[in-house]
Formats: structure tokens, C-alpha cells, sequence
């Protein structure tokens, strides 16, 4: 089959489909959630943190993530790649945000960008997608403003949610084929979604979206501490670590390699 496309994403959205989306930043978890049937691929800006070990993802740059989106297109052939465009790539104005696009989309493959902020961005929005590059939106909780929202909060309770809602018309009017909404009230959000003509993607804004989007790691049990919002499907830390104190264990006993891990001398055919 084919790859997902952004007409495939408005079509679920009119026949009420609701679709899938995980990070990714590596060929072999990219490979695995398209076969999973994961539709759609995020490139997150949040590989600052879970591959490059920053503290936030204010750090990473777009020479960072684009070797990541390219090995994430290169793995797969079915799900829609979008990738993130990191913090101090597109804030400065429209030219800058195209400029960064076009880099993203020449050098890696990727079918779509995101970026971060509502109002505030739509200038950025219109100018890359004018240039016939699809952009995915990103409001409520937005991380790489972090520090101007105080912190981890959620977005758009009482007054603040005509900012959020307005934000969500912004976002839209300015062309994007979809938003994140991320740490917006559950109520905020189906409304939000009813509203908009663009399918809404959500991350700890309950199940009224049109789709969800959750960190690899969070979801699979590889990170300590997640939020409220984070269901653990797996716990692939504590198998991974099992995993490999068994290896140095057996490594020390001497019991690993086998003889059935090991060549012999004559007539191996390897
Ligand atoms: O960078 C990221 O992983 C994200 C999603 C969690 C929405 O932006
Ligand atoms: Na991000």
C-alpha cells in the first residue's frame, strides 16, 4: 500500500476515523509502528531529550533532527513523516520558518513540518504553506515555550480557553492540515475538534480529538517519570535492563558464547 497523505487524514476526519500518531527517531521503531499500523511518524523536537539526553528541547537544532527524520523516511513507506522544526528555526518571521522547511523537506523526505504557537505563528503557517509545504499546528502546552508559560501547566482552563480556541481558528485559517493540541481540558478540546475543519491531534486532551499522538519511550515504559496523560503499553526499560545484566552475567561466567554462537575451525561456511 501506498503512503498516508494529508487528503487521507481529512477524510477520516469526515467519516469519523480516528487515527494513530508516534514519535520516532530511528530506522528500527520507525520500521515497527508502520508495520504496527501507526499512520503517522513524528519527528519530535522531544529527540532533544530522548535521544540526544538535553534537558529540555530548547537545545536541539535542525542539524540534529535532520539526520533522525531522514532515517525515519528511509525506514518506512507507508506512514505520513512529519517533522518537527526545532526552537530559534522559525520564530524570527515568515522567511526564516520557509527557509527552515524547505531544509527539513529537501534533506529528509519528510510529507509534512510542525510547529509551535498559534496566533503568534500564523504568519509562519501561511508562508510555508504557500509554498506547497503542509504544516501541522501545535497550541495549548507548547514545550519549547516552556519558560514564558511557567512550567508544565495545562492550557485553556477557565479564561484561557478563548486564547486556546483562538489559537485553534488561527492555526487553521492559516492553512495547516491539522493541529496538536497538547494538555488542553478534555471538554476545550472536543469542542475545539467539532469546530475546526482540520483534524485535531491530541497529547493529554482526552479522547475528543481526531487523533493521538503520544512520545515513543512514554508510552513503551523506557522514561521514569511521564505525565497523567502518558498510558505505559509496555515496560521496555525493565526488559531492556534484564536483557542486558543477563548478557553481562553470562559474558562473565563464561556461558555466553555458547558453542552454538561459536565457528569451528574446518569447513565452516561462514
Ligand atoms: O516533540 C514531540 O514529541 C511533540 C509531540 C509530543 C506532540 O511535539
Ligand atoms: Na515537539
Amino acid at each position: 500500500p501506498r503512503r498516508v497523505r494529508i487528503p487521507d487524514l481529512q477524510a477520516a476526519k469526515r467519516e469519523g476515523r480516528r487515527w494513530a500518531m508516534l514519535t520516532s527517531y530511528d530506522t528500527s521503531t520507525a520500521a515497527i509502528f508502520e508495520q504496527a499500523g501507526v499512520e503517522a511518524l513524528l519527528v519530535g523536537d522531544s529527540a532533544a531529550n530522548t535521544v540526544y539526553g538535553y534537558p529540555s528541547t530548547l537545545a536541539v537544532t535542525v542539524d540534529e533532527l535532520i539526520p533522525l527524520a531522514a532515517a525515519v523516511v528511509r525506514s518506512t513507506s507507508r506512514a505520513l513523516v512529519v517533522a518537527d522544526l526545532p526552537f530559534g528555526s522559525y520564530e524570527q518571521g515568515p522567511a526564516q520558518a520557509l527557509a527552515t522547511a524547505t531544509r527539513f523537506m529537501k534533506e529528509t523526505g519528510c510529507a509534512a513540518v510542525k510547529l509551535e504557537g498559534g496566533v503568534r505563528m500564523a504568519a509562519q503557517i501561511a508562508a510555508i504553506t504557500a509554498a506547497g509545504i503542509p504544516v501541522m499546528g501545535h497550541i495549548g502546552f507548547t514545550p519549547q515555550s516552556e519558560h514564558g508559560l511557567g512550567g508544565y501547566r495545562v492550557q485553556g482552563r477557565g479564561e484561557q480557553s478563548d486564547r486556546v480556541r483562538a489559537d485553534a481558528r488561527a492555526v487553521a485559517e492559516a492553512g495547516a492540515f491539522a493541529v496538536v493540541l497538547e494538555m488542553v481540558p478534555g471538554p476545550l478540546a472536543t469542542e475545539i475538534t467539532r469546530e475546526l475543519p482540520i483534524p485535531t491531534v491530541g497529547i493529554g486532551a482526552g479522547a475528543g480529538t481526531d487523533a493521538q499522538v503520544l512520545v515513543w519511550q512514554d508510552m513503551a515504559g523506557l522514561t521514569p517519570r511521564t505525565g497523567k496523560f502518558v498510558k505505559r503499553y509496555a515496560e521496555l526499560g525493565t526488559v531492556l535492563g534484564d536483557a542486558a545484566r543477563a548478557y553481562v552475567t553470562e559474558v562473565a561466567e563464561g556461558t555466553y558464547p555458547g558453542p552454538e554462537h561459536t565457528f569451528d575451525l574446518p569447513a565452516d561456511p561462514a
